[in-house]
């Protein structure tokens, strides 16, 4: 059984500020009901449960990057996502607590005119918080496209901060390397996790998670399911996420990066049959919701992986509860 001394050789993470968004540690429960249904312990660490505008897992990085913003003297968040993206929602929510404004580039990824999606769950929540909305064709130079947004509200006085799609720069990844951090205490004498599963878009999730428990706990498989992207296309991305991390903590990483693109189809954004029943499965189970988006697929993926004897390791398997759920609301009736 790991030990908690273990948490040592991340006491570099203390040197970033960082704002307290989450009420952490956020719960990690075993599911006993859902455990019964597969044969398997499964445990959930939940990320979807937080008192700021509906949890999920951007408060997390938001914690060390808007800490950032305020050392830099910004006046305006600038971020970018899809219409149904949680990630904008939080950062909004974010931008209204500290008195901020936000700014929102939008695209429409699945190209639907459906009004829910055009106008309910994470979008109607913008409105509320009234962050401003630019509407793109699509995000396709999501980088240059926020640069151009921060040059025109330099242009009108502001001081803008930009943070990119998912939140996922190293700093930001900072704050699955705290999750990691949680997991490995809350786990500590209770429970040994053969796999730790995750959804995998922008990367800084899984790649936080990783970079931080092949430290804390090096027994435990990381496994990002992929929900826009096929491997060929996500491993460089999460690699190079790694490899940047590393450096910010200053610390070696070795682990392989282990990715399952077999659940996301047919594109990002759109939803499966399989992730679907997933949802439907948890909400019957355990009472608990899961987006149609994320975490439908990447639980499709855990499902699917129990079954066809994917994980390397026999033994109990943490799901990270990344949030998502209002987006339910979007995909309604279609989903
Ligand atoms: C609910 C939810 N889960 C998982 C993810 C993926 O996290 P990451 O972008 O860090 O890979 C996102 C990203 O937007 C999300 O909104």
């Amino acid at each position: 059984m790991h030990v908690v001394e273990a948490v040592l050789p991340l006491s570099n993470l203390i040197q970033y500020p960082r704002l307290a968004f989450i009420d952490a540690p956020t719960p990690l429960e075993h599911l006993t009901r859902l455990s019964d249904y597969l044969g398997r312990d499964i445990f959930m660490k939940r990320d979807d449960v937080m008192s700021m505008a509906m949890g999920g897992n951007k408060l997390r990085k938001l914690e060390f990057l808007a800490a950032d913003a305020l050392r830099q003297g910004a006046d305006v968040l600038v971020t970018a996502g899809a219409i149904q993206s949680n990630h904008v929602r939080q950062t909004a929510a974010v931008a209204a607590k500290l008195g901020l404004k936000c700014v929102a580039l939008l695209e429409n990824p699945i190209n639907t005119q459906a009004e829910n999606y055009l106008g309910n769950g994470n979008r109607l929540l913008l409105k509320l918080m009234d962050c401003e909305v630019v509407m793109v064709d699509a995000l396709a130079t999501p980088d240059a496209q926020l640069a151009e947004q921060a040059m025109r509200l330099e242009a009108q006085g502001f001081r803008p901060y930009v943070i990119p799609i998912g939140g996922s720069n190293a700093l930001g990844a900072l704050g699955y390397v705290e999750c990691a951090r949680e997991i490995a205490q809350q786990s500590a004498g209770r429970v040994d996790f053969s796999a730790v599963v995750v959804a995998s878009g922008s990367a800084g999730t899984q790649s936080g998670l990783a970079v931080g428990l092949e430290q804390l706990l090096p027994q435990t498989e990381v496994i990002g399911v992929t929900v826009s992207r096929k491997l060929a296309d996500q491993q460089p991305k999460v690699e190079k996420l790694n490899h940047e991390l590393a450096q910010l903590l200053a610390l070696k990483v070795s682990a392989p990066v282990t990715l399952w693109d077999d659940y996301f189809a047919p594109q990002y954004g759109s939803p499966n049959e399989e992730g679907m029943a997933a949802v439907k499965l948890l909400a019957r189970l355990e009472g608990i919701f899961l987006d149609p988006v994320y975490t439908g697929k990447a639980m499709a993926g855990l499902i699917d992986g129990i079954r066809q004897r994917r994980f390397c390791r026999e033994g109990p398997i943490l799901f990270v509860h990344t949030g998502g759920a209002p987006a339910l609301f979007a995909y309604y009736p279609s989903a």
